[in-house]
């Protein structure tokens, strides 16, 4: 074992979380699997979002898409062979919607949802846990073009699909998440437009918002109706908000950018309703609240993932009240490709931002990563990725994770984000985030130093 995979942690070894302690590492469906209209298929809307050409504003930066992507699709059982050689107990993975009901709703693809049966029998073959999470923002497009996320109806669409799910694989999943970060997929598909299905609408997103909510609910229902043993939760980015002064106007500006950002997407789920006086964008989710809805989006929740990257500050804005803008930095402070730097503080404030709720009863960090613009070498011994800066960003990120357990939050596992290279959605193929490094031209995996480092650091 060379020095970079040396399992040191400061002192601190995997045991010192405790034997429950959940270790995994996270995929997403679209990012990995290819095979875009293999097998009965449906097109999603990331499909579509890639695909276009004469577009109002560019999709994929580079021009790349998912078609073929890890071609995890044919290649899940080595790739699970692998991920088992990490040492990890939980594989978390999510579902295309479309792979399974290529209409969106009705007809059930066989094909497809034998893939996902295939890949929870390999992953507990493989001595893994599935983690399962229903929707990470490949949406049905026949959906879409029926309205997508700002139609009510898409609560009606999301439970029978989730039911289709539950039935089929809940003898063997037990671990459930609903969605993978509402606010990427809301803001990012229907305010922003720099994701899929590309719109920019005040209206339309603050509706999805709210349907989201609706359906986060639904979609738990469903899941507890057909598995009584099921642990259900559902995941959220968390950015913990700073400001550049103690002031008033500052402070408010924050709690504003909190609402925004975690607020209306943690609290419905919890039974507490929409955040109050959060400025326009939040008053315009309310315009869609009907009477009930407020119980029927208590989720109930078993546990909440915590996804974080990075920390934002919070600047005051006339009539929205604040926006989370990128925190300005040292010049010359190390960004990894995504323009996040290594603060594992911030992944213990995020934790904090979520434990903050008396309602979680557990939290899991559902993903956690870095991206750099790893290399393979040919070496005597064979191919190697040098990913030191991985495994500095890992062991300080883990450091913060401990640290959060030992005074007193409720954190009982750690994802990391990513299992292998994979599509970062609106910038292709560039960042690179996995411990597996993937070649987008051969498709050939190596593990890279840091998933030799995690290993060791789990064995230890
Ligand atoms: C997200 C998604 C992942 C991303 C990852 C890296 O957090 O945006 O869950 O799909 O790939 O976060 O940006």
């Amino acid at each position: 074992m060379s020095d970079s995979t040396t399992p040191d942690l400061f002192g601190l070894a995997a045991s010192d979380f405790g034997a429950d302690f959940v270790w995994g590492v996270a995929t997403a469906s679209y990012q990995i699997e290819g095979a875009w209209d293999a097998d009965g298929k449906g097109r999603s809307i990331w499909d579509t979002f890639t695909h276009r050409t004469r577009r109002p504003v560019p999709t994929v930066m580079t021009g790349e898409d998912g078609d073929r992507a890890c071609d995890f699709y044919h290649r899940y059982e080595s790739d699970l062979a692998v991920m088992a050689g990490l040492g990890v107990g939980a594989n978390r993975f999510s579902v295309s919607w479309p792979r399974v009901l290529p209409d969106g709703t009705g007809r059930v693809n066989e094909a497809g949802l034998d893939f996902y049966e295939r890949v929870v029998d390999s992953t507990l073959a493989n001595g893994m846990e599935p983690w399962l999470t229903c929707y990470h923002w490949d949406l049905p497009q026949a959906l879409q073009d029926r309205g997508g996320w700002a139609s009510r109806d898409v609560v009606g669409w999301f439970e029978e699909y989730v039911g289709v799910l539950a039935e089929r694989l809940g003898d063997r999943v037990k671990h459930w998440m609903i969605f993978n970060e509402p606010l990427s997929f809301v803001y990012g598909g229907y305010l922003m437009g720099a994701h899929a299905p590309g719109i920019l609408s005040f209206k339309g997103a603050a509706a999805a918002v709210h349907h989201v909510n609706l359906c986060q609910a639904a979609g738990a229902r469903a899941i507890r109706e057909h598995v009584g043993d099921a642990e259900v939760g559902t995941t959220h980015v968390i950015s913990p908000m700073h400001t550049s002064s103690p002031m008033g106007v500052f402070q408010e500006a924050r709690r504003k950018a909190d609402a925004l950002a975690h607020g209306v997407f943690l609290e419905p789920g919890f039974g507490m309703g929409y955040p109050q006086d959060a400025g326009i964008f939040v008053a315009e989710i309310e315009r869609n609240v009907r009477p009930g809805d407020e119980e029927a989006m208590d989720a109930g929740f078993d546990f909440i993932g915590a996804q974080y990257y990075s920390a934002m500050k919070a600047v005051p804005v006339p009539l929205i009240g604040a926006l989370p803008v990128r925190q300005p930095l040292p010049k010359g402070t190390d960004r990894d490709q995504m323009g996040h730097w290594n603060n594992p503080q911030g992944l213990y404030d995020a934790i904090e931002v979520v434990a903050r709720y008396d309602a979680v009863p557990r939290i899991y960090v559902t993903e956690n990563g870095a991206s750099f613009p790893d290399v393979v070498e040919q070496e005597a011994d064979g191919p190697h990725v040098h990913d030191l800066r991985r495994i500095d960003y890992l062991r300080k990120h883990l450091g913060a994770v401990r640290r959060a357990q030992a005074d007193g939050m409720p954190v009982h596992g750690y994802f990391y984000w990513s299992f292998m290279d994979n599509f970062e959605w609106a910038l292709g193929y560039r960042p690179r985030f996995g411990l597996v490094h993937v070649d987008f031209d051969s498709l050939e995996r190596v593990v890279k130093d840091s998933g030799h480092w995690f290993r060791a650091f789990l064995a230890a």
